[in-house]
């Protein structure tokens, strides 16, 4: 009975120019390791669930990428979406086609494109999270132990137990920076890894609590779900799906929410310094993915490239050196939350 769901309909923009919104970073070999990080995580996941009930959901421009990269993968667990509207649209319409199918499942909800290395403890920390859902109607997710006052993230405050499993106040997506650093100083609080577990009622259940609406679109179909009528109905219905997360759709108004502090390490792979901090280092602390770079005394740089000679002299220190055939770029770790910005001025010339 055990289902997954894989978020893969990101853009990643942050990771320009090897991400695009054609070819998005889960498609990419990010860490160099010879996987791109959808494969990484379809093999993680299926340690523990059936590869046939492993569901992938992105967008339908997205389909031969999943297809060409997950070759155990059939059409029919990929699910596409004729228009972004963020997770929460896209959980609902999976979940009902998983109870369709299954009406016992239990699942997990996780993104496509963060770094785990210990597989052995996240597989643990997914069953011990299926077990508490199989017996109760309760909402689950990871923590992560924060260490600074990130705005990016959801913060979980949770009571204190002896229990490994701990029962949450309250979830607050993308607090302010104020906000999030109170919350870093009290303590109580843990950081959103964006991998949930529920059974498939659990959630269908919430969705017709909290976001009625939501529901009811998405519920008009059902009974072409799974069938040939049910790309036609998608098609039609999908795009007045309100645009909204999970975490904002459901998760900071339920209040049956449990998080199990994850017992491995987590890195969403956000931004190159991300990555970089991730990535085995040479000697002058510089990470080096696909190039062959001289580096004269050159330090903390994370260097990517096409397959080139790339010379770094001292000077150069803690920068971004990426390039592709048709793009080179060079900024200070320090400035990456920049790129969006940036990225708007490229675009109308790129
Ligand atoms: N299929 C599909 N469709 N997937 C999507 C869509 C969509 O429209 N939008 C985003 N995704 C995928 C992304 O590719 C990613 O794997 C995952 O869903 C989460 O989306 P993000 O856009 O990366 O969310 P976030 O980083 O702002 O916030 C979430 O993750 C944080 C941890 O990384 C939240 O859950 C936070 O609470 C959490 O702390
Ligand atoms: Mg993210």
């Amino acid at each position: 009975n055990y289902y997954a769901i894989l978020m893969a309909g990101g853009v990643g923009s942050r990771f320009w120019p090897v991400s695009t919104s054609s070819f998005p970073k889960q498609f990419h070999d990010m860490l160099g390791t010879g996987e791109t990080l959808i494969q990484k995580t379809f093999h993680r996941l299926s340690k523990l669930i059936p590869t046939e009930n492993i569901y992938i959901l992105t967008n339908e421009k997205y389909n031969d990428l999943v297809l060409e990269q997950l070759p155990n993968v059939t059409q029919k667990q990929v699910v596409l979406e004729p228009a972004m509207r963020n997770t929460a649209p896209c959980i609902l319409y999976a979940s009902l086609k998983i109870q369709k199918e299954n009406p016992n499942a239990v699942m997990v909800v996780a993104p496509s494109d963060h770094w785990i290395e210990d597989e052995h403890a996240f597989i643990e920390n997914l069953q011990a999270s299926f077990e508490k859902c199989k017996k109760e109607n309760v909402l689950m997710t990871l923590g992560i132990q924060p260490t600074f006052a990130n705005t990016g993230y959801g913060y979980i405050n949770f009571e204190k137990s002896e229990n490994a499993i701990k029962k949450v106040h309250q979830f607050t997506e993308k607090p302010d920076y104020e906000t999030a650093k109170k919350f870093l100083e009290s303590g109580n609080y843990l950081w959103n890894a964006g991998i949930f577990m529920w059974s498939v009622n659990t959630i269908i259940t919430a969705f017709q609590n909290f976001q009625p609406k939501l529901y009811e679109l998405f519920d008009e179909g059902f009974s072409v779900y799974n069938t040939d009528f049910e790309d036609d109905f998608i098609r039609d219905n999908y795009g007045r799906a309100e645009n909204i997360s999970i975490d904002y759709a459901i998760m900071e108004h339920a209040s049956h929410v449990y998080v199990l502090p994850a017992t491995f390490d987590w890195n969403d792979l956000g931004t190159w310094g991300s990555l970089y901090d991730k990535l085995d280092k040479e000697e002058n602390r510089n990470a080096v993915v696909n190039a062959k770079p001289i580096l004269q005394e050159a330090s903390g740089n994370m260097i990517r490239t096409t397959n080139k000679k790339v010379v770094v002299i001292d000077g150069l220190n803690d920068y971004i050196v990426v390039d592709k055939e048709d793009v080179l770029l060079i900024y200070p770790k320090a400035k990456e939350q920049d790129i969006k910005k940036v990225l708007q001025k490229v675009k109308d010339t790129y």
